[in-house]
């Protein structure tokens, strides 16, 4: 294995420790009792930051085709997707590889596809037109994806005691990303990452995994657990934006993915970003004397900039942004 790759004897993941068979908590969404479900995911938020929805209301066809194009685009041959490349976080569409090439010291295991998805006639033009139907098919599933991601804003703002609508109001018109994520095959799984560990930058991060491949961890009680998602399911993670926006209630958890040496893995993230401008923080409803504002005032324009400026596993970056 290069030994750009490899991490230095502290930060291995040590995947011997790792707890397996602690799942994660799971919501059904079909659920009629809808205090039941607003109480089951205000819990998982503050517990564990992790929660898997089953019956979310995507078609299992459309799951499947999403992973199918994705596994298709990352088998075309280099010279193709070589067009696509670049290491400028600034760009609204581009085929990279581990973090943030341009700071790390050391790579991380993935190849990555990251998009920019609303709204789709501005972005879609510019995405792979290989494999045939990716366009159509990754369009639909980013919609419907949207549609869910505001499905939970309300049960989350609920959660919290606010209005069903506050989040997405206060958020205004959100911004959606994806990052199509290829951990190919390994040959020394102990001595790096795919991902290390991690908080999402944004509000809501939607992720759908391979079913059959295992690889995100989530650090709950101190130990890094492995999530092995219920058939059909799809993982939900609270962000930094809505730690701050809950004023700390709940948590944008660490989490990583490792990768192994048999089988390659994908997994489809979408992210539910903040409109550039508006001002985030503490909802001035959670602020009150017993529980001052824990973080300041700022925009997703200054936040992005100064995760981007960073290594992904330095310190949590909301302290940055503390009051
Ligand atoms: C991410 C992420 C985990 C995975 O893309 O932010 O955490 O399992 N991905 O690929
Ligand atoms: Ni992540």
């Amino acid at each position: 294995m290069p030994g750009s790759y490899v991490r230095p004897e502290s930060q291995r993941p040590r995947l011997a420790e790792v707890v397996s068979g602690a799942p994660i908590p799971v919501v059904d969404l079909s659920s009629t009792d809808r205090a039941a479900v607003v109480r089951a995911i205000g819990d998982a938020c503050r517990s564990h930051g992790f929660f898997q929805v089953l019956n979310h209301g995507i078609d299992a066809g459309l799951i499947a085709a999403v992973m199918g194009v994705g596994r298709d685009f990352f088998r075309l041959p280099a010279e193709e997707k070589a067009k696509l490349y670049s290491d400028d976080p600034a760009k609204k569409i581009r085929l990279s590889t581990s973090f943030n090439v341009r700071k790390e010291t050391v790579h991380n295991w993935r190849d990555y596809l990251r998009l920019h998805c609303h709204p789709l006639d501005q972005f879609v033009p510019d995405w792979p037109s290989n494999p045939p139907d990716f366009k159509e098919t990754i369009s639909t599933y980013c919609k419907e994806v949207r549609e869910l991601g505001f499905r939970l804003y309300a049960a989350i703002s609920e959660s919290l005691g606010l209005e069903a609508s506050y989040m997405k109001d206060t958020l205004g018109e959100q911004e959606q990303h994806m990052a199509v994520n290829f951990y190919p095959r390994c040959p020394e799984p102990e001595l790096t990452y795919g991902l290390p560990a991690h908080t999402d930058p944004n509000a809501l991060t939607i992720l759908l995994m391979d079913q059959d491949v295992a690889g995100l961890q989530v650090l709950h009680g101190g130990k890094w657990v492995a999530v092995n998602p219920k058939p059909g399911a799809l993982i939900v993670n609270i962000g930094d934006q809505l730690q701050a926006l809950s004023n700390g209630q709940y948590r944008s958890v660490w989490h990583r993915a490792v990768v192994n040496s048999d089988r390659e893995r994908l997994s489809v993230a979408s992210f539910l970003c903040p409109c550039n401008d508006v001002e985030l923080g503490p909802a001035r409803k959670l602020v009150t004397e017993e529980t001052p504002a824990v973080y300041r005032s700022y925009t997703y324009d200054e936040y992005y900039k100064k995760f981007w400026s960073r290594n992904l596993d330095q310190e949590h970056c909301l302290e940055l942004f503390r009051t």
